[in-house]
Formats: structure tokens, C-alpha cells, sequence
């Protein structure tokens, strides 16, 4: 198949093409690499064993978009491109209205305007706002408690009339937890540019000796060892997601709008991960228990079932696998 992959020089992206390239599948990816290094086409050539093309431009860019839909033959459209920092949708929400949901309409006049009507979309966890039961199945009433979770549940609403509208197009809205992890490859893998706002690579600068030590945010939470929980999943897992979803869209029961899970299911508290990264590392981590974060909630878990009955998805790749694969990108990940 002929696939288009918004942000595919991205963290998630990157590994979905890897996945889906290596599957024979013609990859274009479309990225204006403004949170993301052209090198990252480089490393993936090495992964694939040919050369992948890299058009640099913005969703925004909606000739643009038509010329590459038309010239690359393309058939179907995962889209990650956008902008995901919580923290900073709060200080410029503008920027995240105008990069995910004005982008995302780009997308879509341009794929209507070429007759390219299958997608996958790069939703988060964060549309179920404060989880109301756990495990977070696709039943869970949606929300949004900041600009960047409105801006993907604008886009989920909006994907949701448009196939309402016209029964030709196949839609999933992939809700992602805890991505983690890197490729087995050891060639790519999230690379956050300033300090990192999330746990693993926090926790893997810390194991490097780069940051001093991880601050653990709020020690008293209603959870067994009173840190935050999180359903955390491998990247890799993730993209074998994208390729299922792929899969049942273009299948005889793939027309629509459809939402998945992509979670293990299982939640870990912050200093169970920590335990396991200095296991994996050999290094410790140290740490010091500090305040909560605002905006934090003390569990997220998903209930992946319905991912697994449908798209035939399991995440298959544990904690374990999930520090050791960060360590090896933090490691050697930039000399390979
Ligand atoms: P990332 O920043 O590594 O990748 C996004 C890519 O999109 C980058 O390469 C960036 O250069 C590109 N991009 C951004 N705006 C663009 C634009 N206007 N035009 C073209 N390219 C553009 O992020 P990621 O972690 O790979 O996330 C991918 C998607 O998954 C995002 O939509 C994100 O909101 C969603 N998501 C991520 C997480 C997570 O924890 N990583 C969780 C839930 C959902
Ligand atoms: N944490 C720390 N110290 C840190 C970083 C995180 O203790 O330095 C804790 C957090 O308090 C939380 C857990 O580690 O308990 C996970 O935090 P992350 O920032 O890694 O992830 P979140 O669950 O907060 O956020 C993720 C995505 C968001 C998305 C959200 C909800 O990064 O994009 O899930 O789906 F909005």
C-alpha cells in the first residue's frame, strides 16, 4: 500500500514507518521536522535497507499536501504531525488550535479534494480527561482539561461528522497512554529537545548522569506506593497498533469512525518504573519525592480490549523491555 505518515521523522511516527516500510508498503514521509532532525531518514534507511522519501513540509500547506497525495500515489494517511506539550498549549493555545485542528482540516479538504479517504489518526489518552473508572474503556465519557486534550478531541469530533457525512471514509482515532521505549534497533528513539516533561527519558538522563535527579511528582496519591500509576506501552507496540488499524480499515467492516485503546492494560506506579530502569540500566536513579504535579491524576489504565477483539492488537513487549530499549537510546543511541 501506498501510506502517507504526517511527523514521520517523529518519535512515534519514525517507529511506525520503520514497521511499516519494513512490511513492503511504499512510506512517504511528510514533516516540516520542527520537532524532529532529517538524520532521523538517515537512521531509517539503515533500519529498511532503502532509501525512504522525506518530503519537508507543513499540514498547514494544503498544495502542497495535493501535490505529494497525487505524485506519491497515495492510498491512505497516518496522521501524527502536531504539537503535544501540555504545558505549553496552556501558554500559546493558538499555536496548538492552529497546528493540530487547522492542520488536521488541511489534511483533510486536501485528502477529500484527491478521493484519499482512509486514516489513522494520533489521538492521546488525554480525551477521557480525569478518569472517572478504571480501566479507561472507549465508552469512557470524553473531556478535555487543557488546550492540547481540546485540540484532540476537536479533531476526534470533527473526524467523527466527517465520516457521518460520507460513508467512503475509514477513520480510527488511535488513543495512545504512556508511549515508551525505543527501536530494537537502537537507531531511533524519542529525543526531546530541552528538559524532558515526561518520565522515561527524564529517568533515562538521570541513569546517564546528565540531570542529578528525578523529581517525583506527589508521593501521597490513593495508589499502592502512593506515586502516580500509568499505563505505560512500547513504541513498538504502538506501531504494530497503526499497521492492525490499517489492516481493518481497509476490510470489509473498516468504513466509519472507530476509536482503540492502545494500552497493555496494566498500570505502573512512577517508582516501580524506576526500580525497573535502574535494573535494566545497571545505574541508579536517584530521586526525591516532591510535590504534585497540577494537573496530574493518580491512575490511568486502559482497558485494551477493545483493540484486541477487533484489530487482533495486543501490546506484547513488557516494562522491561520498555527501560532496557530507552537505555540503549540513551546510550549509544547518537554514536550509531
Ligand atoms: P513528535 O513531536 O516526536 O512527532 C511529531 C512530528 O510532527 C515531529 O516530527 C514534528 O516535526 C512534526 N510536525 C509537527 N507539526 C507539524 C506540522 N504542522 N506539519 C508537519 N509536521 C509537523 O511527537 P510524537 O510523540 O511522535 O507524537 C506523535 C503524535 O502522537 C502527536 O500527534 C501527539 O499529539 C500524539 N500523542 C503522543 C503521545 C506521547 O506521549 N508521545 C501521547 C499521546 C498522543
Ligand atoms: N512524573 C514524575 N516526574 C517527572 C515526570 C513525570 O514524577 O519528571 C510522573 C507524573 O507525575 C506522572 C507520571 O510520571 O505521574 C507520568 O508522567 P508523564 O509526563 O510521563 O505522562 P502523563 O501521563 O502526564 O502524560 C501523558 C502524555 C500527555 C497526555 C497524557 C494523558 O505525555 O501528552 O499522558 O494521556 F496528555
Amino acid at each position: 500500500m501506498n501510506i502517507l505518515l504526517t511527523g514521520g521523522s517523529g518519535y512515534i511516527g519514525s517507529h511506525t514507518v520503520a514497521l511499516l516500510a519494513g512490511a513492503g508498503n511504499h512510506v512517504v514521509l511528510y514533516d516540516n521536522l520542527c520537532n524532529s532532525h532529517a538524520d532521523v531518514v538517515t537512521r531509517l534507511n539503515r533500519i529498511v535497507g532503502r532509501s525512504l522519501v522525506l518530503v519537508q513540509g507543513d499540514v498547514r500547506d494544503a498544495d502542497l499536501l495535493e501535490r505529494t497525495l497525487q505524485e506519491q500515489r497515495i492510498e491512505a494517511v497516518v496522521h501524527f504531525a502536531g504539537l503535544k506539550a501540555v504545558g505549553e498549549s496552556v501558554a500559546d493555545p493558538l499555536a496548538y488550535y492552529d497546528n493540530n485542528v487547522t492542520g488536521t482540516l488541511c489534511l483533510l479538504w486536501a485528502m477529500q479534494r484527491c478521493g484519499v479517504r482512509t486514516l489513522v489518526f494520533s489521538s492521546s489518552a488525554t480525551v477521557y480527561g480525569d478518569p472517572q473508572y478504571l480501566p479507561v474503556d472507549e465508552m469512557h465519557p470524553t473531556s478535555a482539561v487543557n488546550p492540547y486534550g481540546r485540540s484532540k478531541l476537536h479533531v476526534e469530533e470533527m473526524l467523527s461528522d466527517l465520516a457521518a457525512s460520507d460513508g467512503d471514509w475509514r477513520i480510527a482515532c488511535m488513543r495512545y497512554f504512556n508511549p515508551v521505549g525505543a527501536h530494537e534497533s537502537g537507531l531511533i528513539g524519542e529525543d526531546p529537545s530541552g528538559v524532558p516533561n515526561n518520565l522515561m527519558p527524564y529517568i533515562a538522563q538521570v541513569a546517564a548522569g546528565h540531570r542529578d535527579r528525578l523529581s517525583v511528582y506527589g508521593g501521597d496519591y490513593d495508589t499502592p506506593d502512593g506515586t502516580g500509576v500509568r499505563d505505560f506501552v512500547h513504541v513498538a507496540d504502538l506501531a504494530d497498533g497503526h499497521l492492525a488499524a490499517l489492516n481493518y480499515l481497509g476490510s470489509s467492516e473498516g468504513a466509519g469512525w472507530h476509536a482503540f485503546n492502545l494500552g497493555t492494560g496494566q498500570g505502573y506506579s512512577v517508582l516501580q518504573v524506576v526500580r525497573e530502569f535502574e535494573r535494566a540500566s545497571g545505574r541508579e536513579v536517584p530521586y526525591e519525592i516532591v510535590a504534585r504535579r497540577p494537573g496530574d491524576v493518580a491512575s490511568s489504565y486502559a482497558s485494551p480490549d477493545k483493540a484486541r477483539l477487533i484489530l487482533g492488537w495486543q501490546a506484547r513487549r513488557g516494562l522491561d523491555e520498555m527501560c532496557a530499549s530507552a537505555w540503549r537510546w540513551q546510550r549509544y543511541g547518537e554514536r550509531l
